[in-house]
């Protein structure tokens, strides 16, 4: 035998595995929406059990032909660890029944409860955050340095796109798609609730429909708390004598204010636009003297701290929001250049919430 050709090949082999798993990983997400599309977790949820195959065919309204394909779908995503597999009793003394449950991910998808992120599922797998990878080498050969992959694919910016009156729909998924994510901060917020201590006022700045403010103003009523994004977002919010909602441009100016919370708002922005941004907060809480702050609420790439897998996810982060706005996710170098180079003269990075980190900037 020869072990060389032998060693050869099982290396050949090892590799086009690796390598196939990486072609695949799109069918793992799609099916992923797939599921969050039928309702499969809504439905588990409201039979209060695992249910059989044939009972979610049924309340799914499947066409009969399509309990086979509904079966290969659930055995991918109970492989995966999206639903949980078990068994059942059969019916009056009959063989026991494959059943499905949820796990941890997947009760994250039952459109009930106040963690749903399937809105998440359903912006960043939108065929607008899909399609335009189909042009991603037109987009890395053509001479035009500021074009998004998102403006090469379509001739029109993100935000252009979104703001349009003809898809006001997708204006409304991509603003649930953030309060989803906002909601699911609650749990996190505790951690950090520590930074809003202290303050008079608060302005969430780009802070879409207000999902964050309303959980700090919740916590803090008598924080006086402005929730400021552009004018299409928040003109026909309304909110109470604490909680106000003001249309503006935080490339122009920012209300004042004790503090100003940034979240999930920079890595939108290359690094000038940011540290304009961040300038104009600065000038914002400039009345407070040293006792003003930032909080930016952002991923922080730490591929020493992090393992492998989170590392992965920031990582893929940081390509979503490069094609679809030019913006980053940053490592710590990156955001001290930010921060000092904003004119602040200190920081404190505090892991919170799994991906995100809870960044004081102080003048
Ligand atoms: C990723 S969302 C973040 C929303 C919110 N902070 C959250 O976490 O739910 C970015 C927000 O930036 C807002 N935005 C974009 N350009 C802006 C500008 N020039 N001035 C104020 N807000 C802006 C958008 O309308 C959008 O609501």
């Amino acid at each position: 035998m020869d072990f060389s050709t032998s060693n050869e090949e099982s290396e050949l082999s090892q590799a086009q595995t690796e390598l196939y798993k990486h072609v695949y990983n799109f069918v793992g997400s799609m099916a992923l929406k797939s599921a969050m599309e039928l309702g499969i977790a809504d439905a588990i949820h409201s039979h209060g059990k695992p249910i059989t195959l044939l009972e979610l065919a049924t309340v799914l309204n499947l066409h009969p032909s399509k309990i086979g394909v509904l079966h290969r779908l659930l055995r991918l995503l109970t492989h995966n660890g999206l639903f949980a597999r078990t068994t059942v009793p059969g019916i009056e003394g009959a063989e026991e029944e494959t059943a499905y449950g949820l796990t941890p991910p997947s009760k994250l998808l039952v459109k009930s409860n106040s963690t749903c992120l399937a809105p998440i599922v359903k912006g960043a797998l939108h065929s607008s955050s899909l399609d335009m990878w189909g042009s991603s080498k037109k987009w890395l050969t053509e001479d035009k340095e500021d074009l998004t992959l998102f403006e090469s694919a379509t001739g029109e910016s993100f935000w252009e796109f979104l703001n349009k009156e003809t898809e006001s729909d997708t204006l409304s998924m991509f603003q649930e798609a953030m309060a989803a994510d906002s909601n699911m901060f609650k749990l996190a917020l505790k951690e950090g609730m520590h930074v809003f201590e202290g303050l008079t006022s608060l302005v969430d700045v780009a802070g879409g429909r207000g999902g964050i403010s309303k959980l700090i103003h919740e916590a803090f009523p008598d924080i006086k708390c402005t929730v400021f994004d552009q004018p299409q977002v928040v003109a026909s919010l309304s909110g109470d004598e604490n909680l106000n909602f003001v249309a503006g441009d935080m490339f122009m100016s920012i209300p004042p204010a004790d503090a100003v919370l940034l979240k999930w708002v920079l890595h939108d922005w290359n690094d000038e636009q940011s540290l304009k941004i961040l300038k104009n907060c600065k000038e914002a809480i400039s009345g407070r003297g040293k006792d003003g702050k930032v909080i930016i609420i952002e991923i922080l790439i730490d591929e020493t701290s992090d393992d492998r897998e989170l590392t992965e996810l920031k990582l893929k982060y940081d390509l979503v929001l490069l094609s679809m706005f030019n913006g980053k996710e940053r490592e710590k170098k990156e955001w001290e250049e930010l921060i000092y180079g904003a004119g602040f003269s200190s920081y404190k990075i505090t892991p919170i919430c799994g991906i995100k980190s809870l960044i004081e900037v102080f003048p």
